[in-house]
Order: structure tokens, then sequence, then C-alpha cells
């Protein structure tokens, strides 16, 4: 009997810790809190405020229904109920803009004061509000998305005195939307996840090769024909070309009010969209539209993910005045439909060879006193940079608009390491910081044979090591940093989802949070715990941070040893000559590797204690050995 009374109590226990087994009703401990990016200060004091059918958000000023709107639509489905929302204030959540003007908060900073009686989140804007807003979200339980039953819970925030502020003014993910195609719907998704971790900026990159995006109304052809194209899977790259009569049946692009519609979600969530059309690279898809504006009149199919740079025409021509007419009819309705204070012109990796050939390249180059192609570059953005100014926008482009001398205004965006910035910022310029290494979302973020293939090699740790102010410049030029998403190996969005999520939290807690305030280990259980709280929201994430990273490396004769290791700490390697799969009895890593005689594969795995958390590796032994020669 009493060993029957034992069960019951254990069972109890278990249901009582798992919430009844179903994701819906799992309860977070609340105990520390999780908030991504970290906030500037934190003290948490006792109690909780819990939030029930009765709750209000009052809010001291009108302006500020609408970020109310936007908490209780995030948080409605959850509770089961809606909150009420008056203007006021009282006992339940203040919305306060402060009359004080507080100037330690500035423009975006908040002060989210919880007591048992009453939550208090001060601004001096309505931007700063919302942030507090997110982070009194995730001081709440994980919600779920969509109006599934989440009962059982207790909506209750612990008591804590919270004052924060971002240290950049540029805080942004950029998603190429050329390679692969995405829906308004899920462009509106991207940009509400973004502005969760307190983003304000969505990089939009409107136009490639392989797609041109946004409905020129003036240049129709630009959509109707370049829009469009064969339809193809497996390896970018490796594509076959569009055949004879192929339909072009693949793609799509956003009409005046879809662009429309997204700017003004982007708006509710305090997120600038900058809007970029590249140019004067990058534009097979332009040429393929209007033959014309090239230097060899050639292109004929959209590029469908194949080898084609230096073989097929992608740059403008720039001898021919009839591409600044046409330049000119684009950027004036991307200006009107962008309330950015920037355009980004792109610039980058432009192929010259094109116009070295063409005679009316040569005869610009002639008649501007141009030395070389790499001048004639500098004379297109220049003469860009003008084109924007009449319109009242400035400028942005990636690091290359350096080459051949840099336009007076222009603000540089830092892809190519940090050098070309530096040497911007040095010369006056307001730049972002964007190196590959550290904010390039497209790369592998864990060991490449358990990932989706892709380029190089760019970790959660790279992301959050990342440093956007290199030594000796001016803090003030530099506005910030972003992850870029391109999208050559993301065909849909749950993947453009995995690349973003875990790094683009990083990247957030990089670009807001104080720097002395970052600590690794610590962000790591951090992120453990928003993992949980993507599966209540249905994100996708990738969790490559737990597989082993594998390193071939040169014995003293030559011959092949491995070296595993872990990006983060607690984490135990096993791994297998044997052809079996590694457990937890398996052998356990501890030191460099001698691979025993006729192995022909090594299969590595990580462990919590006995439970696997990391995907299973399984390398070839030749494989391992030919990296070493090379
Ligand atoms: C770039 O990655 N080409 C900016
Ligand atoms: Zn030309």
């Amino acid at each position: 009997m009493k060993s029957l009374i034992n069960i019951a109590v254990i069972i109890a226990l278990v249901f009582a810790f798992t919430g009844c087994n179903k994701p819906e009703n799992k309860q977070v401990a609340n105990t520390k809190l999780a908030i991504i990016p970290e906030p500037e200060t934190v003290k948490l004091t006792s109690g909780n405020f819990s939030i029930n059918k009765n709750t209000t958000v009052y809010c001291n000023n009108e302006s500020l229904l609408p970020v109310a709107n936007y908490f209780n639509k995030k948080v409605s489905d959850a509770l089961g109920f809606n909150l009420k929302i008056v203007v006021g204030e009282g006992d339940g959540i203040n919305l306060i803009l402060s009359d004080d003007s507080d100037n330690i908060l500035g423009n975006e900073g908040y002060k989210l004061n919880v007591t048992k009686k009453s939550i208090a989140i001060i601004a001096n804007k309505a931007n700063g509000v919302f942030y507090g807003l997110q982070t009194l979200r995730q001081m709440l339980p994980p919600q779920i998305k969509s109006k599934t039953l989440q009962f059982d819970i207790k909506w209750s925030v612990p008591c804590a005195e919270i004052q924060d502020r971002p240290r950049f003014v540029w805080r942004g993910l950029m998603l190429d939307v050329s390679r692969h195609f995405f829906t308004k719907e899920e462009v509106k998704e991207y940009i509400d996840q973004l502005a969760e971790y307190k983003m304000n900026i969505f990089h939009w990159h409107l136009t490639d090769d392989q797609g041109w995006r946004i409905e020129i109304e003036s240049l129709p052809k630009l959509t109707e024909k370049g829009a469009w194209r064969a339809e193809r899977v497996g390896d970018w790259w490796q594509r076959e070309p569009r055949g004879k009569d192929e339909p072009t049946i693949y793609g799509g692009f956003y009409s005046h009010d879809d662009i429309r519609e997204v700017v003004k979600y982007a708006q509710e969530r305090f997120v600038e969209i900058i809007p970029e059309i590249d140019v004067p690279g990058h534009s097979l898809s332009t040429i393929v539209a209007y033959p014309e504006i090239s230097c060899t009149h050639t292109v004929k199919d959209i590029n469908v993910g194949n080898k084609f740079y230096t073989v097929d025409e992608n740059s403008l021509c720039v001898g021919n005045d009839q591409t600044f007419e046409y330049l000119d009819k684009i950027f004036t309705e991307i200006a009107a439909l962008f309330p950015s204070e920037y355009i980004h012109v792109g610039g980058d990796e432009c192929y010259k060879g094109f116009w070295e050939k063409c005679p009316k390249c040569q005869k610009r180059m002639h008649d501007e006193h141009l030395e070389n192609t790499k001048e004639l570059q500098s004379y297109f953005i220049k003469r860009m940079e003008k084109l924007l100014h009449e319109k009242n926008k400035k400028l942005i482009g990636w690091d290359e608009i350096l080459e051949g001398g840099l336009a007076p205004n222009a603000t540089v965006m830092s892809w190519r390491g940090m050098e070309n910035g530096i040497k911007a910022a040095k010369a006056g310029h307001k730049v972002i910081m964007t190196p590959t290494k550290n904010c390039y979302l497209d790369l592998y973020q864990g060991e490449p044979s358990v990932e989706p293939a892709t380029y190089s090699m760019s970790r959660l740790s790279d992301s959050y090591s990342f440093e956007p102010v290199p030594e000796g410049i001016n803090p003030k030029l530099i506005l910030g940093g972003q992850g870029n998403l391109w999208t050559e190996s993301v065909p849909n969005f749950w993947h453009a989802e995995y690349m973003t999520w875990p790094r683009g939290w990083a990247l957030a807690e990089v670009f807001w949070s104080p720097k002395e305030n970052r600590n690794w280990e610590d962000f790591v259980s951090r992120v453990e715990k928003h993992f949980e709280r993507a599966d209540f929201a249905k994100i996708n994430y990738a969790q490559s941070m737990y597989n082993a990273i594998v390193t071939p490396v040169s014995g003293e004769n030559g011959e092949l040893k491995i070296k595993l290791d872990t990006e983060i700490k607690d984490l135990d390697i096993y791994y297998t000559f044997d052809n079996t799969n590694p457990y937890y009895l398996s052998s356990k890593y501890e030191s460099l590797l001698s691979v025993p005689k006729n192995a022909s594969r090594i299969r590595i795995n990580t462990y919590k204690g006995e439970k696997p958390v990391g995907k299973l590796i399984s390398l070839d032994i030749g494989m391992l050995e030919g990296k070493l020669k090379k």
C-alpha cells in the first residue's frame, strides 16, 4: 500500500513537472530571467505580478494604444482572454510616455518596474514602450502562436526593476528574396520575429541575378520577365540552365500595395525597411527584362542558380545614358514607396570585364577622364548618390563602393571583413559592420556533414563574439551591424528561420546590450530557454551548437589524428571507429585520437549525461586524410 502511494506521488510529481506531457502546457520556471538581448541592468525583487482576466493595460497617452493592442494580440491567444486596454492609469500594466524626456533612456530605452500590484513601462518614445513590452513578454511563460489551448499556466511575472537601452541605432537583419522568393506574409513574419528581439532594421534585398522582386510601374518588364525563372531544386551553382521551351514558373514579386502593406506592418513594430536595388552588378534579371541597358545585349534567361559570373553579362552599361534614365524611374518609385532615410544600391561584386570591351563604357571613361573600370564604378555610384539626393534619400552600398573613390556622403556596409569599414570611417563616413565571419547567416553554423550545403563557417559563437567597433575608430561613425541571410541555399521559410536563429539572437544581443554585459555561457543558457519559447511560437531554429567540432590534424609522421571539441561547455563527446553508432557507453573523447588500423569511418555524438543532444556525425577516414593533405 505504501509503495502504491509512493508511485502515485511520483506520477503526480512527474505530471506537475511536465505539465501533463502536452507541450502546450509546459511550465517554464521563471527563477532567473532569460531575456535576449540581455538588458542593461536587472534587479530582481521578491514576489510576482499575476495576469488574470481582470488585468487592464493602462496607456497614459493615446499614442500608446497601438503598442498595447500589439501586446494583447501577442499574448491573448495563450492567455485565453483579451486584456482590457484603456487610456489612464491604475493597478495593472501601465504604459507611460515620460514627460520629463529622461535623457538616459534616449529614443529607444525604457524602464520596466514590476511589483506585486502593478507593472510600469516608462519610456520617452513609443519605441521604448514597445521594447519594454518585448522584455515583459519574455518574463512571462512561453506563448503559443495560434489559438491552441494553453491552460494550467500561471501567468505571472517576477517582480523586478529593469533599465535598458540599445548600444547601436542600427540593429538589422537582411533577407535576400531574389535567389529564392519569399511571400509577403513570410516577409512580415520575418520582420515580426526580428522585432521581438529589439532589432529595428529590415534590409530587403529585392533584386539580384536570379530575380527582380518589386513592381516598377514605369518599367513593367522588370517583373513580367525579370521575376520568373525555370524551376529548379538541388545544389546551387550546379543547376542546368533553362531548356529551350521550358516555362519560367518559379518566382514572384511584390506589388506596390504589397510593399505599402509590409512597410506599415514594419512601422507598427518600429522597424525601418531599407530597400536594396543591387546595381550596377548582380543585374542579370534587370538586363533580361531590358537588354538595351546592358553592354552586349546577349543575356536571355534569368539565372537559375548555375555558374555564370564573367560568362553571362550581369552588369548594367555605365556608358549608356538610357541606363540612368531607367534607374531614375526605378528609384523614383522606390523612394516613394519606402519612407526610410536610406536606400541601398548594392555596388558589390560587379564584374567589369564587359565594360572593358564596350565602346559606350570606354567613351564614358574617356569623356570623364577615368583611369580604369574601378573609377567607372565610382563614377556610377557617385551619380547614383546624386540621383538619390534629388529624391531626399541617402545612399548606402556594400564596401566595394570604396573602389575608385567613395561617393562624398555614402554610408558603407562592410562585409569583406572590417577593413573597408575602417577605411571608410577613417575618411569620416558612417559605417554598418556586417563581416562575413560573424554576420553571414547563410554560412554553415556547425559540422558541415550534418548541415544543408552552403559556403564557409560562421558559428553561433562567431556571431556572439562579434565586436562592431574596431579599436581606434570613432564609435559614433559605426551605426551598428546586421545579420545577412543570402538565400542561394534557402528555398523555403522554415529553412530561413533555421539559418537565422539562434545566430540572429546572438547578433541582437551584440547590437543592443552593453558590451560588458556579454557572457557566452549565460547566453547559451538563455538560448536553450528561447529554443523552448520558439517551440511554442512555432519558429524553427538550429541546434547546431550541440554538434561536435571535428578537426583533422597531422601527427608526428604526417598521419591523421582527429581532434574533437564542442562549441558549448558541459557536453561529453562519444565516438566509435567500429561502424556502430556511439552511445554513452562508447569511448568518451579525452584527447587527440589516433585512427585504428583499417578503420573506415569515425562516428561521433555529444551527450548531456545519458541524453544525446547533438546530431550523429559520421565521417569517412579517407576524406579526413584528404583534408589534411590540402
Ligand atoms: C555580398 O555578400 N556580395 C555583399
Ligand atoms: Zn557598356
